[in-house]
């Protein structure tokens, strides 16, 4: 793991860093006694069951599962390697980590990602250059102020040109002593068709870089400054870049976002650069694709779960297909969200040049709610006559299921209704369908796992489980539980891991639960133990010492049972049990010897 950044850097950031202030920085926490909670950001829930321990320095999510210290929180969140997530922290913290002069084991060491994610930047450079100082930008500049950009959203948006030809961020790549194999994986180059040898992706074209939240360059798109097609060009999906999670503007969104409580989603580069400039940064722009769920968690750790969205699109058909589409994804991710639909003929660029903020912003008071939006394009298209009616309640139905709050569905029911002038029995006989019908939000751990089919697990879990938890909350034991070897004894293998682990661990001095974390790969494994630790539980020595007991005695009966059950066999004769029995003895025994030689 990452071992080009130095263990007592890891320790700094580790000091340096605190998990509340940067959960809260997407989370809006509470706190309720020793820890806090908040709308889990992982998952969409309407009670909040994310919990966040400041003394651990863990999080756990009693809902989904999802747990862990300081750096899996920021590896998760925001889709980042553990490398990734240490620079992250790091520069936050102000702590200096070596980026330059690594030892060549070092080097090898640096991820393909984040080798991508510096190319990126030397390309941006690169085309910001032409932009503002070679004269084969200028025709790209002047396009730019054609279009209405200042110099202060060029400079904040680091637009740049990439000039005709065929080579030049080819040639320029090469003279930096760059792999061209690591340029075709950013997709900044294109192999020939015929022979050998590559080109340049962009070409006569102004550039747009896009960032992640974390100021991360993932790639970017091309405009042509004519007729020519394609008119936008976009970085393909590379080992960091990813359409259905990016979203264009991010990195300059949060903090308006965070104190207005609103983004605005834009479909252009050109509309969120306008936005920009008109000074309403909280916007983010989804670059020609549908919204995913994923665009929509990400939104809501910015504007927080009593935030709102509001979609601005083209009153074109294409514009109204997409909101229509997006009604849903935002109901199931539980933001509340309206919709802007502008005059006709413009797009939030077009309108804003044109009329300026103030109108834009009038507008915005006005935008609709989705399902009066939902409403009122069914009622355009279809009409209010018989067959209308009927067209438009099968239109809205899965809008309308998807709805899994049962007030806030009735509320739409009845709108519906009284809108179309419809019984609202009439709508409801359509909108009740088998629960099993239902679709279920994809990222919903909680319902997957009621449907799976994990065993049932028993009483020697749950107390192989509680002592697990006593040497996580009340680590003086891990010395007795050490001493007589009672991991050899555990029966599910996850738990007697995460024991040896802790007993490893938290005995060494300066050993927490964070570091301990910090020493496995798995997701799993942090998060079990994050729940573990945060089990609400009072320990003293004397409660410690009877649950030992309760363990020692259970795992006795569990081989005297064995026994028991060896001796009937025997005397009924069952061979095939009996056999059977045998070797499950003999496996307990060999495991148990097995286990205390090697260890
Ligand atoms: P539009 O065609 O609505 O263009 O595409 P626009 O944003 O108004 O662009 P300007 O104002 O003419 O410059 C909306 C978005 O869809 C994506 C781009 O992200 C664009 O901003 N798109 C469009 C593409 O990816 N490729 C294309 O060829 C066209
Ligand atoms: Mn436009």
């Amino acid at each position: 793991m990452a071992a080009y950044i130095p263990d007592d850097k890891i320790l700094s950031i580790k000091n340096a860093s605190d998990i509340v202030d940067i959960i809260s920085e997407s989370v809006a926490l509470r706190r309720t006694g020793r820890n806090f909670v908040g709308l889990c950001p992982f998952h969409a829930e309407k009670t909040p069951s994310f919990t966040v321990s400041p003394d651990k320095q863990i999080f756990y999510c009693f809902g989904c599962g999802a747990g862990g210290n300081i750096f899996s929180f920021v590896m998760k969140h925001e889709g980042l390697s553990f490398p990734e997530a240490a620079r992250s922290l790091a520069r936050r913290y102000g702590i200096d980590l070596p980026t330059r002069n690594l030892s060549p084991h070092e080097k090898k060491k640096l991820t393909e990602r984040e080798m991508i994610l510096t190319l990126n930047k030397e390309a941006m450079a690169f085309y910001q250059d032409c932009l503002i100082r070679k004269p084969a930008g200028r025709h790209g500049m002047a396009y730019l102020l054609k279009r209405g950009m200042n110099k202060s959203t060029i400079e904040d948006y680091k637009l740049g040109f990439a000039p005709e030809g065929w080579d030049h961020l080819l040639r320029y790549i090469r003279s930096r002593k760059k792999p061209l194999d690591l340029a075709l994986k950013a997709g900044l180059i294109i192999p020939r068709k015929s022979g050998s040898g590559f080109y340049d992706r962009f070409r006569n074209r102004i550039t747009f870089p896009i960032f992640d939240g974390q100021n991360q360059l993932l790639g970017f798109g091309g405009r042509v400054m004519d007729d020519a097609l394609p008119k936008y060009l976009n970085s393909p999906d590379t080992p960091v870049y990813n359409k259905s999670h990016s979203l264009y503007g991010l990195h300059c969104a949060r903090q308006q976002c965070r104190k207005t409580r609103t983004v605005y989603v834009v479909e252009g580069y050109f509309d969120l650069l306008a936005m920009h400039q008109f000074g309403m940064q909280n916007t983010v722009a989804t670059l020609g694709t549908a919204l995913t769920a994923s665009h929509v968690q990400m939104l809501k750790g910015y504007v927080g779960s009593q935030g709102k969205a509001i979609l601005v699109y083209d009153s074109d058909q294409a514009g109204v297909k997409a909101a229509q589409r997006s009604v849903t994804v935002f109901q199931k991710g539980l933001l509340e969200a309206r919709i802007l639909v502008l005059p006709k003929g413009h797009d939030p660029d077009s309108f804003l040049m044109a009329h300026g903020p103030e109108k834009f912003l009038l507008a915005a008071e006005k935008a609709m709610h989705m399902m009066t939006f939902m409403v009122e394009t069914a009622v355009e298209k279809y009409g209010l006559g018989i067959d209308g009616k009927v067209r438009i309640v099968n239109d809205l139905k899965s809008a309308l299921l998807a709805i899994d709050d049962p007030v806030a569905r009735s509320l739409q029911v009845k709108y519906l209704a009284e809108r179309i002038d419809v019984k609202e029995s009439a709508i409801l006989q359509k909108v009740r369908q088998p629960i099993q019908n239902r679709t279920r939000l994809p990222d919903d751990h909680r319902q997957k796992r009621g449907t799976n089919a994990t065993p049932v697990r028993g009483e020697t879990y749950r107390l192989e489980q509680k002592m697990v938890t006593m040497m996580l909350q009340f680590p003086e034991m891990v010395e007795v539980i050490a001493q007589r070897q009672l991991m050899d004894n555990f029966t599910d293998p996850l738990l007697a891991d995460v024991g040896r682990g802790i007993i490893e661990n938290l005995g060494k001095a300066g050993g927490d639960v964070a570091s301990l974390l910090s020493q496995w790969d798995e997701p799993e494994r942090k998060a079990a133990v994050a729940r573990l630790c945060l089990a609400d539980e009072h320990w003293d020595r004397s409660g410690c010492m009877n649950l030992i007991n309760q363990f020692e005695n259970s795992t006795r009966r569990r081989d005297n049972v064995l026994l028991k059950r060896i001796q009937a066999a025997e005397k009924n004769g069952d061979q095939d049990l009996l056999a059977e029995l045998l070797k499950q003895k003999q496996h307990q025994a060999l495991e148990r010897m097995g286990k205390k030689g090697g260890h």
